[in-house]
């Protein structure tokens, strides 16, 4: 039958139990001192009681502790400390050292109020519990999580890259059947072309001669004086056709569709220069050739909402690969003249900055939101209707400049307009792009 009032039994517990008690009074002299304390300070009961604490354990934190057991006999409450803010109260060892990392026992203390009968406090009991294997698991735990979080970061890079080259491999499809498609188109038109041209070439020479046939009769007009009804004939029908003005819109219709058909040769040549879109060798390249043969493609859609200005610098060729600038060039241009409601402005200018070539593309559109401004070039993102826009152009853009070393900047105000920034370097630092290129060629 266990006696709860029983000071032997009660002794026999508070010396096996695994914890660490100790009682000091309001001077701090120390009233009990369990086995736990004694083994682990190497000070028996007998050495300890009735001493003063900070005087036979003079390594102590005793500021803080004093303070600790004085807030205990003021405030009459339970106090605490956890291993996790203040590691131990006495630098004990770990009952097993060798389980790695932490040789000092980390202790959880309570300070608990001792009260006599009329509640007032007499003396702090003090506990420690080993909370040393709670802290070795914890510190696994953590550096578990370390590594565990380490991968997540790694598999969100990964994640990152395998985005990018999905995207990537979906744009370069979209320019492929894009760069097909206008291949094929030039294709077709170069033959007609070829013998429209040639033929207008004929054609312009038979006119000539046939004027100049024309003239003769004209100057033999006068010999028909014996014939009045030829004559009035010929005079009737002269004045019919117009015989001036047609000799000399004749020539000058020639010369229209020989231009117009020059013009279609040079878009036929930039549908032909855009199109290589399988190359993707690094070569010297002309970068207003790129923005020109760009341009010339989407003509059609900037020519009805946009005036293009062109204030192109002196800029030397770079080692690129032109069909991918070509594409970040005809991102731009759509989303400017996308951007512009009814009628803009687009001005398209190049300079050289010390070592770097500077392109921008500015627009007088409706302007980018500041809160949106730092997502334009994530992929996906699009405030295009569906169907209009894959929210893809920037975030391609992106990776094909920072491809070549360079960045694309962006600067937009509601109302007035944007303007993107390519920088590329005049100088690829890696690669040798002489090992790759036959030479300087045109985009
Ligand atoms: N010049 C610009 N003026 C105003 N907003 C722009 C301009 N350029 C891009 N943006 C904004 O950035 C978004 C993302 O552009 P991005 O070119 O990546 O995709 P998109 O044009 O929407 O679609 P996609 O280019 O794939 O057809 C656009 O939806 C638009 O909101
Ligand atoms: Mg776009």
């Amino acid at each position: 039958m266990i006696q709860p009032d029983n000071p032997s039994l009660l002794r026999f517990i508070v010396d096996r139990i695994e914890v660490g008690t100790f009682a000091v009074d309001q001077e701090m002299r120390i009233i009990l001192w369990n086995r736990f304390m004694a083994v682990h300070s190497g000070r028996g009961e007998e050495a300890v009681l009735g001493q003063k604490l900070f005087e036979c354990f003079p390594d102590l934190p005793r500021k803080w502790l004093e303070k600790k057991i004085q807030s205990v006999f003021i405030l009459k409450n339970y106090s605490f400390t956890s291993w996790e803010h203040r590691p131990y109260l006495f630098p004990f060892y770990h009952n097993r050292p060798i389980t790695g990392g932490i040789d000092l026992m980390q202790q959880n203390c309570t300070f608990i109020p001792v009260k006599d009968a009329n509640d007032s406090v007499t003396a702090v009991c003090v506990t420690l519990f080993d909370y040393t294997d709670t802290a070795l698991f914890q510190g696994r735990l953590k550096l578990a999580i370390k590594d565990l979080e380490a991968e997540r970061v790694e598999q969100g890079k990964l994640i990152k890259k395998l985005e990018e080259a999905h995207n990537q491999l979906l744009q370069s499809e979209k320019m492929a059947s894009i760069g097909q498609l206008a291949a094929g188109v030039a294709h077709e038109i170069n033959n007609p072309i070829g013998f429209v041209n040639s033929n207008l070439g004929t054609l312009s020479k038979y006119v000539q001669d046939l004027l100049r046939l024309l003239d003769i009769y004209a100057q033999s007009e006068p010999a028909l004086a014996s014939e009045p009804q030829v004559l009035a004939a010929v005079r009737k029908t002269k004045q019919e056709i117009d015989i001036d003005f047609l000799k000399e819109d004749l020539s000058q219709l020639i010369s229209e569709s020989k231009d117009g058909l020059n013009r279609v040769r040079v878009i036929v040549q930039d549908l032909k220069d855009f199109s290589h879109v399988g190359e993707t060798d690094w070569q010297w390249a002309d970068l207003h050739k790129c923005l020109d043969s760009t341009l010339n493609v989407v003509t059609n859609e900037i020519k009805y909402k946009a005036e293009v200005l062109k204030e192109y610098g002196d800029i030397p060729e770079i080692p690129c690969i032109p069909t991918q600038l070509n594409q970040v060039f005809m991102n731009l241009l759509i989303n400017a003249v996308q951007a512009i409601s009814e009628h803009g402005k687009i001005t398209i200018s190049t300079r050289r900055e010390d070592d770097w070539i500077k392109i921008t593309i500015a627009d007088t559109g409706v302007g980018i939101p500041a809160e949106i401004l730092n997502k334009i070039f994530d992929p996906f993102f699009t405030t295009k209707p569906i169907g209009k826009g894959t929210g893809l152009g920037l975030s391609i853009s992106y990776s094909i400049i920072n491809k070549h070393g360079g960045r694309l900047e962006v600067e937009s105000l509601v109302g007035s307009g944007t303007t993107f920034s390519v920088y590329l370097p005049v100088q690829q630092p890696k690669r040798n792009p002489d090992d790759q290129a036959a030479g300087p060629q045109p985009c």
